[in-house]
């Protein structure tokens, strides 16, 4: 497919890996939105890759309601759903988990996923034409001590990820799920400042190349998932 004017949609692009993927996807010449929920980080980032910021929350129906208002009403047509904002939380072996945490990262990660899929669902499947990209990860993939609340949640995408693409396959919508390994982002900080490089770790760069190339496949085929690892992270 071609990236040039294509629409498309990032959200958490206000850091990490989604404003790597908004400033791609912007350097290809589509026209992309990005949302956050930091004010100040989603208006520098904006300033940063040249794509157009709309604050909100994608745990939040009425927000997800209003992205798709504003972006159809600025352009008419959606091409790209990265759905990719998402974080981790409440970290603890089973016998200390706790609802709170788990409703909060489900809500993001899994509840929010969901519904903004599906709104972008509705408008590709009215295009017969479409590609959302889930931010899963490889505790999409395994388990691990402490990873009950995140790991779960990532599991749960990757599901969505298998029902949407069968029922979206007969609609000429694409749905690819990409499995990022550790990545330096911000991701697990509280102050959202992305870590330092590590020459031993993946960038968000490494993540963007591939989501890219994979949106530039032919419409006629795609990749339904990818896991992404770091040569030697050790
Ligand atoms: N970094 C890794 O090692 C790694 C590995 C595998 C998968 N992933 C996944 O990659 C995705 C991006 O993470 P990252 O590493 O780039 O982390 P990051 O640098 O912390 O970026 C997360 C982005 O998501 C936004 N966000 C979080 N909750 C949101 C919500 N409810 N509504 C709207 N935006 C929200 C954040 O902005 P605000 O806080 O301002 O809302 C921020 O822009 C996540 O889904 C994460 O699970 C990360």
């Amino acid at each position: 497919m071609e990236l040039k004017n294509q629409v498309a949609l990032v959200t958490g692009g206000s850091n990490g890996i989604g404003k790597e993927v908004a400033r791609q996807l912007v350097n290809a010449g589509a026209v992309v939105y990005i949302t956050g929920r930091n004010e100040e980080r989603l208006n520098a980032a904006a300033a940063e890759t040249k794509a157009t910021g709309v604050l909100s929350d994608v745990s939040v129906q009425k927000d997800i309601d209003h992205i798709v208002s504003t972006i159809m009403e600025n352009e008419g047509r959606l091409d790209i759903l990265i759905n990719n904002a998402g974080f981790g939380a409440g970290w603890a072996e089973i016998g200390n988990l706790n609802m709170e945490d788990m409703l909060r990262v489900y809500q993001t990660n899994v509840f929010g996923a969901a519904m903004m899929g599906q709104a972008a669902a509705s408008i590709f499947k009215d295009q017969k034409s479409g590609n959302i990209v889930n931010i899963g990860s490889t505790a999409s993939l395994k388990g691990y001590a402490k990873g009950s609340i995140y790991a779960s949640s990532k599991f749960a995408l990757r599901g969505l990820s298998q029902c949407w693409q069968a029922d979206l396959r007969p609609y000429n919508v694409r749905v690819m799920h990409v499995n990022p390994s550790e990545v330096t982002t911000a991701f697990g900080k509280t102050d959202g400042l992305p870590r330092d490089e590590v020459a031993n770790k993946l960038r968000p760069k490494e993540i963007a190349d591939q989501i890219l190339s994979q949106l530039r496949i032919d419409n006629r085929g795609f990749v339904p998932e990818v896991t992404i690892w770091a040569t030697n992270p050790w």
